[in-house]
């Protein structure tokens, strides 16, 4: 098995912890939440939407605005073509990205190989939030949703997987599953459904606000649309900034 260091999240400031999705279709439009908020957050997201449309080219804009890209591509293919797309992902120097752990043990390790190394830590998608005990028992996977979680969340980092996307409410059964209680010691564990106190909850049902994210366990927190639909953007990053540096004890 690859041996794979875990970067420690431990000197991370609170800013550098605060992730914004670009969930948005256009370069333009990208470009324009870019230039708003690189000084207010630590990384921008790159999801699906954004790279099926313009695809390389919103990574280099997050780049040549001087930002950290996390590339969101949840990738799920054989261990060769997963390895591959690691390593040109790795190359084009993003710093966080994801795969599926139901690429199964071996595939995760090809792709634990291909990111060891480079500067971009590869992430484990276990079972998305959006399915539910029916679809999971429909895949023919064994339940209930948490046990398959923390499953697959097993097997993610033991195939030399460094980090998981998780719930705020998995946040502490994978840390003790993982043997691990602290933040910077176990994998990096990195959260959406994050949601400031008395914001909209939009279609997020089991949120935790970014302070209890943090204490929580969570290492990095995505937050999108209690900052994009603020009246003011920026000032609604700097709060949950400001928030997350409170729950880490920094003045
Ligand atoms: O706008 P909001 O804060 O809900 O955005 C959250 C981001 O995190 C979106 O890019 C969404 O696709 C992503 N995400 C999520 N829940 C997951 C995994 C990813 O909301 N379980």
């Amino acid at each position: 098995m690859t041996v794979v260091t875990v970067p420690s999240s431990v000197a991370l400031s609170a800013r550098d912890r605060l992730i914004f999705p670009l969930d948005v279709d256009s370069l333009t439009e990208a470009r324009r939440h870019v230039a708003l908020l690189r000084d207010e957050v630590g990384v921008f997201k790159v999801g699906l939407e954004l790279f099926t449309s313009v695809g390389p080219d919103a990574v280099r804009l997050v780049h040549d605005a001087g930002a950290k890209c996390f590339l969101d591509l949840k990738l799920h293919d054989i261990g060769e073509t997963v390895a591959r797309s690691v390593a040109t992902a790795a190359a084009m120097g993003v710093r966080l990205l994801t795969v599926h752990a139901a690429n199964g043990s071996r595939a995760l390790a090809r792709a634990a190989a291909a990111a060891a190394g480079t500067e971009t830590t590869l992430l484990a998608v276990t079972v998305l939030t959006s399915l539910e005990d029916a679809d999971i028992a429909e895949l023919g996977l064994a339940g209930p949703t948490e046990l398959a979680v923390v499953r697959l969340a097993r097997l993610a980092v033991s195939a030399g997987v460094p980090g998981l996307v998780c719930s705020p409410q998995e946040c502490g059964r994978l840390r003790a599953a993982l043997g691990t209680s602290a933040p910077g010691h176990g994998p990096l564990l990195v959260v959406p459904g994050v949601r400031p106190a008395g914001a909209a909850l939009n279609d997020q049902k089991r949120v935790a606000t970014p302070g209890e994210a943090i204490r929580g366990g969570a290492d990095y927190l995505v937050v999108g649309r209690p900052i994009r639909d603020a009246a003011d953007p920026r000032a609604a990053a700097r709060a949950i900034v400001a928030e997350i540096a409170a729950a880490l004890g920094e003045p």
